[in-house]
């Protein structure tokens, strides 16, 4: 884009994600910074998740007496401000001090759905006493059953409001910039990483001196859990069970009991099957393209599914989303929500909670005004009507 110089120095000065992600890139360790970002072999695939969105234009129509606009959805059996959603990421706490406490506090403070990670970095139990908003658990399944069993047992004692089971990390994305940065959990300070870390003292300062890093939830089964250094590919190839499938998600949406949601659906098959078994709602995805590169993007594969599956299942479209555009867009060709990790991570880096905070308002105000621009005055009038394939 072109435009007048600028750059992302400062929270006031972050316009829009991108900004925000210059800003972490200036705040965080490399290897860090590189995790976040990065995704599998080419990144073919997270490029072309939020490029995907200009195969479409919107269609306005004016004249429509906008002054009140409602935003509002019912995803998962809870109202949400916005059609937005917070994917649940791993290890929040490295990204930035605040972690997922500062992601929980935001995702509240605007009315809307937050998931955390099998690997969050804050307990199951602080999230569900704190935070009283709409409140995920991202299940990992893992060859350890008893570990399995307790996840279950903790969401539920802290009254999380749905489970979501990601079915698209069988096995380790190949993340070429974290083999590159060796970037470990906890981080290892090696040779060749120590000057990334010296570089950024108050990122080193706070990682030190704060309260002593750990996967909150998986500690007291695992070693990863806290002290051990390990890659994520490593723990996704060693941790868990490659020999889930559908009667183990089923097994699970039983067990659990309550609103259920199968995270990385990708084909018309797979929805079907996942809407024959039950599930309240599936989210499109390929993980932020960091699984299997070369997957088709979330939004290409939207309306097929939809169309499939749309009336018995709720269809969250996850990833590549940076504009409130793209959430017009998604809504349009029939998404309940759209869901996001990087659009609010690069602000967690940036600033913690103030940060997220900013970006949220940021996401809100766009779309607000992409609506009233649009002509709705709710998220139900946007139809494929408003929309053109190029
Ligand atoms: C993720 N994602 C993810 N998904 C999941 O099911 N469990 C997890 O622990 C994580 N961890 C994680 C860490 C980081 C740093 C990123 C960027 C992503 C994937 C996430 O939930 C979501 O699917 C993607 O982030 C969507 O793509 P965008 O919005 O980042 O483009
Ligand atoms: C990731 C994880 C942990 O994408 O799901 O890095």
């Amino acid at each position: 884009m072109d435009g007048p110089p600028h750059r992302a120095t400062s929270l006031a000065r972050c316009h829009n994600i991108a900004d925000f992600r210059e800003l972490a890139r200036r705040k965080l360790p490399f290897p860090v910074f590189h995790y976040i970002d990065g995704a599998a072999d080419d990144e073919a695939t997270k490029r072309r998740n939020t490029e995907a969105f200009d195969a479409v234009d919107l269609v306005p129509n004016v004249l429509a007496g906008v002054e009140e606009v409602d935003t509002s959805v019912t995803v998962l059996g809870r109202k949400t401000a916005l059609p937005l959603m917070l994917s649940p990421t791993a290890l929040q706490r490295l990204f930035h001090w605040q972690g997922e406490r500062a992601t929980a506090a935001a995702a509240e403070k605007f009315g809307l759905w937050f998931g955390i990670s099998s690997l969050a970095s804050v307990s199951i139990e602080e999230i569900g006493r704190r935070f009283s908003g709409p409140k995920m658990l991202q299940y990992y399944y893992h060859k350890d059953k008893g570990l399995n069993a307790a996840l279950l047992e903790r969401a539920r004692a802290a009254q999380f409001d749905a489970v979501t089971l990601t079915v698209d990390t069988i096995v380790g994305g190949n993340r070429e910039r974290c083999l590159r940065t060796g970037f470990t959990t906890p981080p290892r300070i090696t040779p060749a990483s120590v000057f990334s870390y010296a570089a950024k003292p108050r990122w080193a300062l706070d990682y030190l001196f704060r309260e002593k890093f750990e996967l909150a939830n998986l500690k007291d089964h695992v070693d990863a859990g806290s002290s051990f250094a390990l890659s994520v590919a490593d723990y996704f190839n060693t941790m868990l069970d490659q020999s889930m499938d559908w009667a183990a998600a089923d097994r699970l949406r039983q067990d659990w009991g309550g609103k259920f949601c199968l995270k990385g659906i990708m084909s018309v098959a797979d929805a079907r099957r996942a809407a024959d078994i039950g599930v309240d709602a599936i989210m499109i995805s390929n993980h932020g393209g960091r699984q299997l590169d070369g997957s088709r993007a979330p939004f290409d594969q939207l309306a097929e599914i939809v169309d499939a599956v749309g009336d018995r299942v709720e269809v969250i479209l996850d990833g590549g989303v940076r504009r409130g555009t793209h959430v017009l867009k998604a809504l349009s060709l029939g998404a309940k929500a759209v869901s996001g990790g990087r659009l609010y991570l690069y602000a967690l880096a940036a600033a913690g909670q103030a940060g997220v905070e900013r970006a949220l308002s940021l996401l809100e105000a766009e779309i607000v005004r992409d609506m009233k621009l649009m002509g709705v005055t709710s998220v139900e009038q946007l139809t494929r009507e408003n929309l053109r394939w190029r």
